[in-house]
């Protein structure tokens, strides 16, 4: 059983990511696992399970560096692939196409929780 967290479970407050920012999440471990990361754009957040869809590995090497330097797009560590915030869609790279799997996440007062 994955180790995801429940509706409602909160990942933190929505001022603890820059904007535009991200920061990721593991909960768990082993088979149970699960890694993932939340996009903040201004109000708005996305969230997405932190794998590359070209690979499979997690998308960034610190628990905040999942954007561009612009913090225009989502990119992969690995090989550079390039993401769209709002929906994940590889827009350049070796996956280009293909989308990041989603993760429901919502800003309910200030505080970021699993949807
Ligand atoms: S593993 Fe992400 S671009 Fe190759």
């Amino acid at each position: 059983m994955s180790a995801r967290p429940a509706l409602g479970h909160v990942l933190c407050r929505l001022d603890e990511i820059e904007d535009p920012g991200a920061r990721g999440f593991v909960f768990g471990e082993g088979e149970d696992r699960f890694a993932g990361f939340v996009v903040r754009r201004g109000e708005t957040v996305a969230g997405y399970v932190d794998a590359c869809p070209h690979v499979g590995v997690p998308l960034a090497l610190t628990a905040t560096g999942y954007l561009t330097r612009k913090g225009d797009y989502i990119v992969c560590s690995t090989h550079g692939a390039l993401f769209q915030l709002a929906d994940g869609l590889c827009v350049g790279g070796p996956c280009a196409g293909r989308s990041l799997r989603s993760w429901a996440v919502e800003v309910v007062g200030g505080e970021v929780l699993a949807a």
